[in-house]
């Protein structure tokens, strides 16, 4: 019996080397060391013999088990490198083409236009001061000087989130917050971001959209300080050759209260389409800090005094480049990104 083993085993392993493909490993396998395998049934007449010849030819016929095993799972492991190495070589990368573009994105029309502007603030020595688009009624109007029975309300309309809180529509409660967070140092901040507006939605006005306020805050702030700062911020945005002008206006946190016009850029002040043949562009909305105001931040209006402006982001944008529609910005359309 011991023989028939051993021809068992040597036949197994002969047949296991002629073996050229993964694929035909299971068969083989089934075969040899599957439970209906050749060597199961031969160890299933161990049963008959004597309790003196059973120990060695066990022992032996677990040595082939086990040795047909080990074979097995070397043969498998070459079959499987061969097969990988195929795959290699017949699938080569060539290394010598050219790559697939990854595509760059690039910032925002309305970033981009927001970092220059806080780089030409910044040169005149005016920080980015950042405050929340959700307020209170009482930073957003009432401590700007706008009582909530005054019909200067009207000027903005107003999502509420209910009877104390609004998403604020201008970033003029801003100054409030520096102003009580400054106090008492002297303050120049520029304070860009998001505000809010229920309005109809059109080509022109969106309900939500970018503004830049300023803010400045001293010993001896003079209107002069205020055309001057406007003056050289028209200047550097849109060429050093650019004039300004002022018209009185109205603001309740301001007083006196201007708009700040300058000459239009695109016809030096002929009159074009995007002036509408004024040769004036609007520019902001300014003043000098309303003295309750002052007060409500904390500053006496007796030692100090203050200019405030404050514009919007996108429409100068659409003047310069020809946008037709405000809507565009918050679209998502890369035709119209990419522009930019
Ligand atoms: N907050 C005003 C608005 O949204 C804009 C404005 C005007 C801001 C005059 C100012 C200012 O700081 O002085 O219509």
């Amino acid at each position: 019996m011991l023989d028939q083993l051993h021809a068992l085993k040597d036949k197994g392993l002969r047949e296991l080397e002629a073996l050229r493909e993964v694929t035909q490993l299971p068969e083989w396998h089934r075969q040899y060391l599957s439970k209906k395998g050749e060597l199961t049934q031969f160890l299933k007449q161990l049963g008959q013999l004597s309790a003196e010849e059973r120990p060695a030819l066990g022992k032996a016929a677990n040595e082939v088990k086990q040795s047909l095993s080990e074979q097995f799972e070397l043969h498998q492991k070459q079959l499987q490198e061969k097969k990988l190495n195929e795959a290699l070589e017949s699938d080569e990368i060539d290394v010598t083409l050219p790559g697939r573009p990854a595509p760059r994105g690039h910032l925002h029309p309305c970033t981009q236009a927001l970092r220059r502007i806080a780089s030409v603030f910044g040169e005149m020595g005016f920080q980015v001061y950042e405050s929340p688009e959700v307020e209170t009624d009482e930073n957003n109007f009432q401590l700007l000087n706008i009582p909530s029975y005054h019909p200067a309300r009207d000027m903005w309309d107003t999502f509420w989130i209910n009877d104390e809180v609004v998403l604020r529509t201008h970033t003029s409660p801003g100054q409030i917050r520096a102003m009580r967070e400054f106090y008492p140092e002297p303050i120049r901040i520029i304070l860009p971001g998001k505000v809010y507006r229920y309005e109809q939605i059109t080509p022109r006005s969106e309900h939500q959209f970018y503004q830049i306020e300023g803010l400045a805050v001293g010993r001896n702030i003079k209107m002069t300080d205020l055309i001057g700062v406007i003056t050289e911020y028209s200047r550097k945005m849109y060429g050093m050759e650019r004039k300004v002008r002022i018209r009185g206006s109205y603001f309740p946190f301001t007083e006196p209260s201007i708009e700040v016009d300058m000459d239009c850029n695109l016809c030096d002040g002929e009159g074009c389409r995007v002036c509408k043949y004024a040769g004036w562009l609007e520019v902001a909305g300014a003043g000098m800090v309303h003295p309750v105001v002052l007060k409500n931040g904390g500053y006496d209006p007796e030692e100090w005094s203050g200019f405030a402006f404050g514009f919007g982001l996108e429409r100068p944008i659409m003047l310069q480049h020809g946008v037709e529609d405000i809507r565009y910005f918050y679209g998502n359309d890369l035709k119209f990104l990419h522009q930019f």
